[in-house]
């Protein structure tokens, strides 16, 4: 199987989580690349069965919340028919980021299998935690 992760990140966090998704597939035995938004690796999304979008988490803190860059992400090509799972980094509470990265992930036509906020002093333990519940439900 191939993964690629898409993030975008302002201060480092969502890079960092992602990578720790990339190496935890790879250990995984997956194949896996990670992409900021601002530089896909279109040869890998090409050959990607699971593509894994991830965003960091824009608000007031308590409400307001969204996935940051919504514009950016909702741009990412080739994602129709692709089982794709979402996921945002957050400092104290992620509202409705989730599913408001899921909903633009779905609106380009991917299959949402799953997503998981993993908050930004646990980012290796919640990446790990999101990559081996992600191994129990993709299909391809
Ligand atoms: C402008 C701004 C707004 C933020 N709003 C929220 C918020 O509403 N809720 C929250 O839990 N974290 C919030 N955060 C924290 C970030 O989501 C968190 O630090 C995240 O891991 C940053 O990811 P990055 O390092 O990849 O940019 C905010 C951070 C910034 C810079």
């Amino acid at each position: 199987m191939n993964a690629i992760v898409i993030y975008e990140s302002l201060t480092g966090n969502t890079k960092k989580a992602a990578e720790y998704i990339v190496d935890e597939l790879i250990a995984n035995g997956v194949s896996a690349v990670a992409s900021p938004t601002t530089d896909v690796d279109y040869q890998s999304l090409a050959n990607a069965d699971l593509v894994i979008v991830g965003s960091w988490t824009d608000g007031l803190f308590l409400f307001g919340q969204k996935p940051a860059s919504a514009g950016r992400l909702s741009q990412i090509p080739f994602l129709a028919g692709r089982q794709a799972a979402v996921f945002c980094t957050y400092a104290l509470d992620t509202g409705k980021t989730l599913e408001k990265l899921e909903a633009i992930i779905a609106d380009r036509g991917a299959e949402v299998i799953g997503g998981m906020a993993i908050r930004r002093n646990k980012l290796q333990e919640g990446s790990a935690e999101f990559v081996s519940r992600l191994l129990g439900v993709v299909t391809v």
